[in-house]
């Protein structure tokens, strides 16, 4: 959204370091809320539709504490519950449920059928959970997430969808939004600052506030960074034009390009699969003023290195163009059907 930049956010930031410091000082329950803290909360909660919010230090640090939380056995019987995700899930999701000991089933990426069966044969586990990806953070592809609540209900399963990359980008309302659905989102993609948030009902948020340590034992968010996303969220409210910026630029990009017509977020990948070629399309592209990071195992699969686009509303018509003309002139051979004529 290109909301690090703006001049509001920073302004926000700025009085707030004024006001309250540079850092909360202390730990959230001791004494490092402010009422920055309690106002982001409050705004989360509403814009996500939810009973309430709690904000943690990163959003690597609300799944950890959450997801641990949830499914902390309550015997000496590690497998009581069970974890059920997406393969290409966030790295912070795995090693959440490492931590929860509960035990983990993995299903092939947005298959339906495989997460059925692993449903299906899960009735013995006291709490099941399926966590999600909403918009997926490598190939940028949206979870079929109405297809998952269903079957999340159907077999009496809890239900938490990652929205670190939905957040700000996607419409609130992808239909699946359930009274006891767990909502994850950071502070530090589209809002443009730095944390994490859990939304749900308030009996979920309480028990997190009195039980995830990832939030007890840690100093609380610095104010500045309450301020800076409370400030992005009012203007994406305020000012739909500029998610609209955004989603024009993307279609922007997918014009230039041929075989992206499926494209559906603002992560674009351009799999070219040998790492080191994938390094000196990145290399070239830097030179030319543009950074696109080249991702490689073992953030991806093994084989599958690609460039990792990521448009922004602060964007322009020509830098996109350029960006589309120096891809087609620096592709290996392999990936050049992708590209049309500019
Ligand atoms: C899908 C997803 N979940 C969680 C996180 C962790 O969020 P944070 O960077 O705020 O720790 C990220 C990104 O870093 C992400 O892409």
């Amino acid at each position: 959204m290109g909301l690090t930049h703006h001049p509001e956010v920073i302004k926000a930031a700025k009085d707030a370091i004024d006001k309250f410091g540079t850092g909360a000082g202390a730990s959230r329950l001791i004494s490092g809320t402010t009422i920055l803290h309690q106002q982001l909360e409050e705004k989360l909660a509403q814009y996500k539709g939810c009973e309430a919010a709690i904000v943690f230090p990163t959003g690597y640090m609300a799944n950890i504490g959450t997801i641990s939380t949830i499914l902390n056995p309550t015997d000496t019987d590690p497998h009581t519950n069970t974890v059920i995700i997406d393969r290409l899930n966030h790295a912070s999701i795995i090693d959440a449920c490492k931590l929860s000991k509960a035990k983990l089933q993995v299903y092939p990426h947005k298959d339906m059928g495989a997460l059925e069966k692993i449903l299906k044969r899960s009735a013995k586990f006291s709490k099941r959970l399926i966590v999600t990806d909403l918009v997926f953070s490598m190939d940028g592809d949206i979870a079929p997430i109405q297809e998952i609540a269903t079957l999340a209900q159907k077999y009496d399963a809890m239900l938490m969808t990652d929205e670190a990359h939905a957040t700000g980008v996607l419409t609130q309302d992808t239909g699946h939004r359930t009274q006891d659905l767990i909502i994850m989102g950071t502070l530090s993609k589209a809002l443009g600052s730095l944390g994490g948030f859990i939304c749900g009902s308030q009996e979920l948020i309480d028990y997190l506030r009195n039980k995830a340590r990832s939030f007890i034992y840690t100093t609380a968010l610095p104010p500045a960074n309450c301020a800076a996303a409370l400030k992005a969220l009012e203007l994406l409210e305020t000012q739909p034009e500029i998610q609209q910026k955004l989603w024009e630029n993307i279609s922007y990009f997918r014009s230039c390009v041929l075989g992206l017509e499926s494209c559906s977020s603002p992560i674009i990948p351009i799999i070219i699969g040998e790492t080191e070629k994938t390094l000196e399309v990145s290399a070239k592209l830097f030179e030319h003023g543009i950074y696109v990071s080249a991702i490689r195992p073992p953030t991806v699969p093994k084989g599958q290195s690609r460039l990792r686009i990521t448009l922004s509303a602060l964007h322009t018509k020509e830098d996109i163009k350029c960006l589309a003309s120096l891809l087609q002139e620096l592709i290996p051979a392999a990936a050049k059907q992708y590209f049309a004529q500019l």
